[in-house]
């Protein structure tokens, strides 16, 4: 008897960096929230009868993400009783039996419930030749020629956007990501009407009593992070200790906090903390001490210990953060950004909230 793996299960793990990527391919259960710098599972997706029909756009989120932190678990159904996609059919349903990417969706799914046979067609991507154009002239100009056009049906995140001051933006990537949406959300008054921890509770409490599972099974499962929201202020220890680093040497310390890290850097007369994101696309560059530069693995920008980008795609300097003195502790503050609009302007950098002068 054939089978099929449908998805009942979707989560988020600890690392996204809210790309947009997820909710550009599956809008029916992936939310950005770009409030709280953060992905979630929408409600209706905590259900699996929901998630079934959306198996091959959950499969494909999860391979299109670049930190690989969609995870989901599926069960094996009969290949008869595999329910149709609920979105309006672009393709052709008819080449849903052919199993050429079972092996790469399992190996996304759970380990405890191995994926088997998934039939995954490509899904057509429709990007308006209009915005394509917007994309590139976005990418040159840093992100706000994008922001200041009057395009009819922008996604709501982006009307929100719009309304940001630059210092509140995300990189260019995330931008380009939202605009690739080519049409409106189905559902957008659930979309408004959800209140985060409290839908949250209400979605899984249904799932929990209608499965019957056990408090400690429902909790474990509910664990995984489909809301993070963290403080945005991270207190760094002592000022000592960086003053104790060399101008040009690069604190890492901070780069795996969520759910946005940053190294510290000793510069000749300042620390400063500086964002890990990429400002071409959104990767997480590596800092490479014997070549003292921040090198993007993604297409080979470069930035200097201070930031600055000098080889590379990457349109503008690493973007920094807010940093001050408690008492002697530094405190990264991440809620205030200081952004740079172009390849050498500095100039938001001399900003007293911008580096500890030393
Ligand atoms: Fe393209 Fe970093 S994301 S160079």
């Amino acid at each position: 008897m054939a089978t099929k793996a449908l998805v009942t299960k979707v989560w988020i793990d600890p690392g996204c960096i809210v790309c947009d990527a997820c909710e550009t391919t599956c809008p029916e259960v992936f939310e950005v929230q770009h409030d709280n710098e953060t992905c979630i599972i929408r409600p209706e997706a905590l259900d699996a009868e929901f998630n079934k029909p959306l198996t091959e756009s959950i499969i494909e989120a999860a391979e299109e993400c670049p930190v690989d932190v969609i995870k989901f678990d599926t069960v094996e159904v009969d290949a008869a009783d595999v329910p149709a996609a609920p979105k309006p059919a672009a393709a052709p349903a008819a080449g849903a039996a052919d199993a050429s990417e079972p092996a790469t969706a399992a190996a996304k799914a759970s380990p405890e419930k191995p994926a088997s046979k998934v039939a995954a067609p490509p899904k057509p991507k429709v990007v308006d030749p209009a915005i394509q154009a917007l994309l590139a002239a976005t990418t040159v100009r840093g992100g706000h020629a994008v922001i200041n056009q009057g395009i009819q049906d922008l996604p709501d995140s982006i009307k929100h956007m719009s309304k940001l001051s630059p210092d509140k933006l995300p990189p260019d990537a995330r931008h380009q990501k939202v605009l690739q949406k080519s049409s409106p959300k189905k559902d957008e008054t659930s979309r408004r009407d959800f209140v985060v921890l409290g839908a949250l509770t209400v979605g899984w409490g249904s799932v929990a009593a209608a499965g019957g599972v056990s408090t400690l099974a429902f909790a474990r499962f509910m664990a995984p992070n489909v809301l993070e929201v963290e403080d945005p202020k991270v207190r760094c220890g002592s000022l000592a200790k960086y003053l104790a680093m060399a101008p040009g040497e690069v604190n890492e310390d901070y780069k795996p906090v969520k759910p946005s890290g940053f190294w510290i850097v000793r510069e000749e007369e300042r620390i400063a903390a500086v964002s890990i994101i990429c400002t071409h696309l959104g990767c997480i560059p590596s800092w490479l001490p014997n070549d003292r530069k921040f090198k993007c693995p993604c297409h080979g920008s470069g930035f200097k210990p201070n930031g600055v980008n000098f080889e590379g795609p990457a349109p503008r300097p690493l973007e920094r953060f807010k940093i001050y003195l408690d008492g002697d502790d530094v405190i990264v503050d991440r809620s205030k950004k200081f952004l740079a609009m172009g390849p050498n302007d500095t100039a938001k950098w001399n900003d007293p909230e911008a580096s500890i002068p030393v």
